[in-house]
């Protein structure tokens, strides 16, 4: 049927417990970047709600920039190997850069990202993400703050996509196995 709820096999974060992680992750980012501003680059489109709520708990200086990067090869799984779809528009450097992501899974894009930015010669490049799967600590990224370390399981919602479909969602739910025929 076309009922979304069916979709759903459980919640894994609520919103209120999405709210509450997202409070502490801003206070501590406060703390770290006491009397800078921050340049916070979101990570098209998945980031769109971390970066949204996260912001508006800053009480740091901030700008906030996009960028839109697709991994080559076909598939699911992430290649590693990462094309630039929209460039940031705003010069790094100098600039104390906080990548926002929603998940890191392989950990292959971040690495990717990371590597980029600090080529064109930023002050620092920190990661912020607000969820993170165990195969994240095979690549040799350090990740400065992550909301949740969540089991390998497909997660929906909160920015996250299943063929583009659920990231409006205001919690993270993991998907029904007969939607991705599981
Ligand atoms: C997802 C997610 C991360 C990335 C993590 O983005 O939002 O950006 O994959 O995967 P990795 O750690 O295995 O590299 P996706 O490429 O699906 O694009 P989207 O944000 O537009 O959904
Ligand atoms: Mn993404
Ligand atoms: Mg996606």
């Amino acid at each position: 049927d076309r009922d979304m709820g069916s979709d759903l096999e459980k919640v894994l974060l609520s919103q209120e417990q999405i709210e509450e992680r997202l409070t502490e992750l801003a206070a501590e980012i406060d703390a770290d970047y006491a009397g800078r501003e921050i340049l916070l680059v979101g990570v098209l489109r998945g980031a769109v709600m971390v970066m949204a709520d996260l912001s508006r708990k800053l009480h740091s200086r901030v700008q906030m920039d996009w960028m839109a990067i697709s991994s080559y090869g076909s598939g699911t799984k992430s290649s590693g190997v990462v094309r630039i779809l929209k460039d940031l528009d705003t010069d790094l450097t100098g600039r104390d850069v906080l990548i926002v992501e929603d998940i890191i899974d392989s950990g292959l894009t971040l690495s990717w990202l990371v590597g980029n930015l600090r080529s064109r010669g930023p002050a620092s490049v920190e990661i912020a993400t607000l969820l993170r799967k165990p195969d994240a600590a095979k690549v040799p990224v350090d990740v400065r703050y992550v909301g949740f370390d969540i089991p390998p399981e497909f997660v929906v919602g909160y920015g996250l996509d299943y063929a583009e479909q659920y990231r409006h969602l205001p919690f993270v739910g993991t998907l029904a196995p007969h939607v991705y025929g599981g």
